[in-house]
């Protein structure tokens, strides 16, 4: 089928990687599944066949530079050359820093970090041959701003974004037409404040506002096929990402102040419920998290964001209009 849109996905089997999934699935497109629960994907792969495409499941640590690259191989075999690659694989531990052993920092790093390098040189490699594909990675607000009990996560985040700087100088030098693009979210529910490691007794929680998977998914969607080189998804990722570059300092009292307790429930935590830094929690997790009544369904900052000359002229005929009854206001008084 030459026509057929091939699309990697890691972190296929829960969260935003799961609604990306199923924002992608439908008739042309052959999705190929990344991560390491098998029930996860197996859910994934019936979701991309009811919805009349290909899938291939790939169970797989993305730590594991040499599968990830074996894995890249497989979809090529199977399903065609690459044409879309998506980094959306992560771990995290909610802790204080001092309370994160060497280990835990170094497995969640492993995924989130060099889990997205070895999704980003996998992809390249084959897509460079080509000249043509794109790489999306599933970025954060916190890519640009750290905040508390998250260290691990946000320095990985943080890493992530300075790779992808300089490949993008290196792909300007070759005038390579291979298209990166990250997408910047806020806080979205996912089934990750159930099944990440959790220093504290009760359940974590998304920095509020926040959104459900399915809006990441349409900001994923839509990077993928045009050529932006960041996509901003909701009104906190824009307000955090200026913040920290305009008034770093105010940023960081007020995320002191806030997001220690805003990001903790006094829901109880079992002591003993598997995690999934090390291994795949059991079950299919699906897209949602716990907190389906809180989160917005949709970004009108996000919908803007990806129509940005309309909405100017929008606002601008907007603009105009005021402008008019305005100053027809004003002279029918008189003025
Ligand atoms: N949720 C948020 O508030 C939020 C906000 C901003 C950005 N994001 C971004 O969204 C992306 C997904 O997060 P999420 O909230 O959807 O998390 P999630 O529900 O916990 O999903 C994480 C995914 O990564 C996979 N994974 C974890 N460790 C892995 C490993 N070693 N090898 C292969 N796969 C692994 C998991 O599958 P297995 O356990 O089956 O391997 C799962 O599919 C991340 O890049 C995150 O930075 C999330």
């Amino acid at each position: 089928m030459a026509s057929e849109e091939i699309v990697v996905v890691t972190g296929a089997s829960s969260g935003i990687g799961r609604a990306t999934v199923r924002r992608f699935a439908g008739p042309g497109v052959a999705l190929a599944l990344i991560a390491r629960g098998r029930e996860g994907l197996e859910g994934a792969r019936r979701e991309v066949e009811q919805a009349g495409g290909r899938a291939l499941v790939l169970p797989l640590d993305v730590g594991d530079a040499e599968a990830v690259d074996a894995a890249a191989q497989a979809v090529e075999d199977a399903l065609g050359p690459i044409d879309i690659w998506i980094n959306s694989a992560m771990a995290t531990v909610f802790a204080f820093l001092e309370d994160v052993s060497p280990d835990e920092f170094r497995r969640a790093t492993e995924t989130t970090y060099f889990g997205s390098i070895w999704g980003i040189q996998a992809a390249l490699k084959r897509m460079r041959r080509r000249d043509r594909g794109t790489i999306v990675q599933v970025g954060s607000a916190m890519a640009y701003q750290g905040i508390p009990l998250q260290a691990p996560y946000c320095g990985a985040k943080h890493g992530v974004q300075g790779v992808f700087e300089s490949l993008r100088c290196e792909l300007r030098h070759q005038r390579s037409d291979v298209h990166l693009t990250t997408v910047q979210l806020p806080g979205v529910n996912t089934p990750q404040f159930q099944h990440a490691r959790n220093r504290f007794p009760t359940r974590s929680i998304p920095v509020a506002p926040y959104y459900q998977p399915e809006v990441a998914a349409d900001a994923i969607h839509w990077a993928a096929h045009h050529r932006r080189r960041e996509v901003w998804v909701g009104v906190p990722t824009v307000y955090t990402i200026w913040g920290n570059r305009l008034a770093p300092w105010p940023a960081e009292r007020y995320l002191a102040r806030t997001a220690v307790g805003g990001q903790l429930t006094d829901t109880p935590l079992d002591p003993d419920r598997p995690d999934n830094l090390y291994g795949p929690p059991p079950g299919d997790a699906g897209a949602h998290g716990p907190y389906d009544e809180q989160a917005h369904p949709r970004s009108l900052q996000a919908a803007l964001a990806r129509h940005r000359r309309a909405a100017v002229a929008a606002f601008a005929a907007a603009g105009a209009a005021g402008a008019a009854v305005a100053a027809g206001a004003f002279t029918r008084n008189g003025g």
